[in-house]
């Protein structure tokens, strides 16, 4: 079943929640293929623009974090960087072995589950603190 994104997701930060939105949709396309049975090179093509996109998303989300003083900032940056190494694993893995039903269900674990799991657990976390316009008055 196709990943979709819902309400409870949301970060109090449109446009982190539209990246959000789009990174679904770029994880649902490489799946799709995958299941498909699609070429190695455009299975390939789909992981390298989905890792160039997860990257450019976590630099912003991460900025907003910091920006918001949100107290999971660290937690969010180190499961990021935890992400990235994975990711790149599942690269090199589909270069070297192809596409498998292993592989697919690894990566159904290690992307489409970690996708929703951490939206839901650390990035949902900012909605408290997104919308707090400035920490002065803000007591009480
Ligand atoms: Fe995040």
């Amino acid at each position: 079943m196709a990943l979709s994104w819902q309400d409870s997701m949301t970060t109090g930060v449109p446009r982190i929640d539209k990246q959000h939105q789009q990174l679904i949709h770029e994880v649902n396309s490489l799946m799709d293929a995958m299941r498909a049975g699609k070429a190695k090179e455009e299975i390939e093509k789909l992981f390298a623009f989905l890792g160039e996109y997860a990257v450019k998303h976590f630099t912003d989300e991460e900025a907003e974090m910091e920006r918001a003083k949100c107290p999971a900032a660290m937690t969010n940056r180190l499961a990021h960087q935890q992400f990235v190494r994975k990711f790149s694993q599942l690269r090199e893995r589909v270069a070297r072995e192809g596409i498998t039903p292993t592989f697919i269900i690894t990566v159904q674990k290690d992307l489409v589950d970690w996708v929703v799991n951490h939206i839901r657990g650390v990035d949902t976390r900012l909605a408290a603190y997104a919308r707090k316009p400035s920490p002065i008055g803000a007591a009480g």
